[in-house]
């Protein structure tokens, strides 16, 4: 029996349903990401999750008891809303250690507690600002801070990077992950930011309109997407309308790929591009490779890679290059060249 099971868990608003039968196991110790576009029921997930909203429907278990239906406070979770939600009159000290003071625990252990909470988001020497003095990594630290004092069963984390710039939301992630890791703290947190969910995470539930599309290792997401709205979702892809032959084999651009293809119906072609490689048309392909030849349009610098635009005769092909390579200059002739098992064929969506 896993640490942490959400089974059929259903809420419904007067005019929608907000999240329709998601069941996850979690097991002690492990980081999911759920992720999925605006809308899909992420947030109230981790509400129901946290006691702050009651499901329609469905359990939730936690270390072999049912939490359904207990009160916010007797959860022992541990949640840091997106907007901080610092108490603005009092110190980093008395936010950090407010959870403590619910709980009536001493003096003495809570500044024991707050100080070691704040030594481990780096935000020792801070205790007597208040969040106004505060820079929004600090703030954000903070509220991390107070969700990790009060030694969570679990820890739930809404958005929490979402309002810090690049570079402090990388320092961040890290951050988290190191304390997640190294505190065993099982734990459930909510993006639409892919990134942060391929790095920051042990399994990620990709979700979409209430339910969860596919659970699986950051890797099984990317590389073995289950579903078409997962691969578009999850990592780049080029999309290419593939057409069927009469022995049910499928082309693109006129060539035929040895993929197969789901039983009827029209069908898509989906190559991420990082996995495509452009070589001179003189090349043949290899054992196990798809070929199509086209005209390089345009190449884009964009840091740390460089993006080539390959238009071909069934319409455009985005190849990624590192930075360094030098791309073919616009015009070449080209052939592109993947592996065929990095060939994802999807049924195409009703528009
Ligand atoms: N209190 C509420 N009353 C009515 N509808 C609600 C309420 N809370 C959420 N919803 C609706 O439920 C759906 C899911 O909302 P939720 O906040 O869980 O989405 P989300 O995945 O967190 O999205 P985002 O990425 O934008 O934060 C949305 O359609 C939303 O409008
Ligand atoms: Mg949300």
């Amino acid at each position: 029996m896993s640490y942490l099971t959400l089974a059929g868990l259903q809420k419904r608003y007067r005019d929608s349903v907000a999240v329709d039968d998601v069941s996850l196991s979690v097991e002690q110790g492990e980081s999911v990401a759920l992720l999925g576009p605006s809308g899909c029921g992420k947030t109230t997930t981790l509400r129901m999750l946290a006691g702050l909203v009651d499901p329609d429907a469905g359990t939730i278990r936690l270390d072999g008891a049912e939490i359904t239906r207990l009160p916010a406070h007797r959860r022992n979770m541990g949640y840091v809303f997106q907007s901080y939600a610092l108490f603005p009159h009092l110190s980093v000290a008395r936010n950090v250690g407010f959870g403590l003071e619910e709980r009536r625990v001493g003096r003495a252990e809570t500044g024991r507690r707050v100080e070691e909470a704040l030594g481990m988001v780096r935000l020792s020497g801070l205790e007597g600002r208040r969040p106004r003095e505060l820079s929004g990594g600090q703030q954000q630290r903070v509220a991390l801070a107070r969700a990790l004092v009060i030694r969570p069963s679990v820890l739930l984390l809404d958005e929490s990077l979402s309002n810090l710039d690049a570079k402090l939301r990388d320092a961040m992630r890290h951050e988290i992950r190191d304390i997640q890791r190294s505190l065993g703290i099982t734990t459930l947190f909510v993006t639409h930011d892919q990134v942060e969910a391929l790095t920051m995470c042990d399994r990620i539930a990709v979700m979409k309109r209430g339910r969860i599309e596919q659970i699986g290792t950051p890797e099984d997401i990317y590389e073995r997407p289950a579903t078409r709205f997962v691969a578009d979702f999850v990592g780049r892809a080029n999309v290419l309308p593939a057409d069927r032959d009469a022995k049910g084999g499928i082309s693109v651009w006129g060539v035929t790929l040895p993929a197969r293809a789901p039983q009827g119906g029209e069908v898509d072609v989906f190559v991420r591009p990082q996995r495509v490689r452009l070589v001179p048309v003189s090349e043949p392909a290899g054992e196990g490779m798809v070929r199509l030849t086209g005209r390089v349009e345009r190449s884009v610098f964009v840091g740390d890679h460089v993006e080539v635009i390959v238009a071909g005769t069934g319409g455009q092909l985005s190849v990624e290059m590192q930075s360094g390579a030098r791309p073919p200059a616009d015009g070449t002739e080209v052939a592109a060249l993947w592996q065929a098992r990095d060939t994802l064929v999807f049924p195409r969506e009703a528009p």
